[in-house]
């Protein structure tokens, strides 16, 4: 029998998807599931997956992987989809892509099988993820694929052929969660003007929840790397982990935004990402201390564009790995700490420090001790406004 390598993640969806590519494509289905949130009790799933139909399955903590791999490189490009969207989701499909791909190879699958749906970005990042990697392996999509037009009609199928289902009731939200942040989609936040209810949020408390007294954080970076927070080293699982809790506390994080899928929706999307924001912040502020004037407004704009491919689904591309070359080349300066304030739903920088800084309290003064030669500014002005000396002369309307 041919085999298919099927990433299942437990949900309604995929567990009929398991029961339909056998009965549908006749294929032996073998579900890999990842953890890149929280680390999860792998019996469950194993026992779904089993009773759905699967003959195997291959269950992997990925976090340290994603946290190295995918995490890091984005966040040195300062990657946030259409100025906000830090990409969690995003970052999370081109790692399942490649170990779908892996699995696919070991089992010497035929085919591979995702439960997107067709109108999302998932599916993109996924099956362009695996052509990139193995062109060989076919993609089978069941949710573009199937009958079913409904979730009920979903849930009638499972009954009908003792699929267990998820006995808790079901979000009204469509949700994707990992450790760089959370997507909330669908049900009442399809309407743009209505405001997310309080329930729809996972990963934060509501910024008039959060303690009146701020929290600071001290973040320290060695080349790059967050390594410390307030004296204790942590790896950066763990401090991402760590900051989720803390800054999600103080609701920090949160966006609503319509954004510009690739398949051309506009979408409404709530996002929850607390670490992300305060290690984007951070990392920013700290590159900034350290780094001229040049090379970052010309990053600004390497940013936006890596966040889109990323975003687009190439994160196998050459010019994805050219900028992450290109993001890695001045870490080795960005050495230091960043003090951070965390205020009701807002992370602000209140201090930084590097022996790298190029920030300079005796150029920049205004007090006593000032080494800035001010009588030099007057040269510099002279040539600097010399190409347009008279040029709109007797032109200005009043
Ligand atoms: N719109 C976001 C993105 O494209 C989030 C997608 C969430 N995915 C999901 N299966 N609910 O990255």
């Amino acid at each position: 029998m041919k085999k298919v390598i099927l990433a299942y993640s437990g949900g309604l969806d995929t567990s009929c998807a398991v029961r339909w590519l056998g009965e549908q494509h006749g294929l032996e289905v073998i579900c890999f599931s990842a953890f890149i949130g929280e680390v999860k009790d792998k019996t469950p799933l194993i026992k779904r997956a089993k009773a759905a139909g699967a003959s195997k399955t291959y269950i992997v903590d990925l976090k340290e992987e994603f946290a190295t791999d995918y995490i890091l490189p984005s966040l040195w490009a300062h990657a946030r989809y259409e100025g906000q969207y830090p990409l969690a989701t995003a970052l999370g499909r081109p790692l399942i892509a490649k170990h779908l791909v892996e699995v696919a190879q070991k089992e010497g699958a035929e085919f591979v099988a995702h439960g997107c749906t067709g109108k999302g970005n998932d599916q993109v990042r996924l099956e362009v993820g695996v052509r990139t990697l193995d062109p060989e392996l076919k993609i089978i999509a069941p949710l573009r694929d199937w009958e079913f037009k409904t979730r009920e009609e979903e849930i009638e199928y499972a009954r009908e052929r003792r699929i267990p289902i998820n006995a808790t009731r079901k979000s009204p939200y469509s949700i994707d969660k990992n450790i760089w942040g959370v997507a909330i989609e669908a049900g009442i936040l399809e309407d743009a003007w209505v405001e997310p209810p309080e329930a729809a949020y996972v990963m934060t408390c509501s910024p008039a929840q959060a303690p009146a007294k701020p929290k600071y954080l001290v973040i320290e970076f060695v080349k790059g790397v967050p390594v410390q927070v307030n004296g204790v080293r942590k790896g950066l699982v763990e401090m991402i982990d760590y900051l989720n809790r803390v800054a999600g506390q103080y609701g920090v994080g949160r966006f609503d935004m319509i954004e510009n899928r690739l398949v051309g929706i506009k979408s409404r999307e709530i996002y929850e990402a607390p670490a992300a924001e305060v290690l984007l912040k951070a990392h920013e502020e700290l590159e900034g201390f350290v780094m001229d004037r040049e090379f970052l407004h010309y990053k600004r704009l390497l940013s936006g564009k890596y966040a889109e491919l990323v975003y687009f689904g190439l994160w196998f591309s050459p010019l994805k790995r050219s900028l992450d070359a290109f993001f890695a080349s001045n870490q080795d300066r960005v050495t230091g700490k960043v003090r951070i304030k965390l205020d009701r739903g807002h992370a602000i920088c209140v201090g930084r420090e590097s022996t790298n800084a190029l920030y300079k309290e005796k150029l920049a003064t205004y007090s006593k001790g000032d080494i800035f030669d001010r009588k030099a500014a007057a040269g510099f002005m002279k040539i600097w406004g010399l190409p347009y000396e008279g040029m709109y002369k007797n032109r200005i309307e009043a």
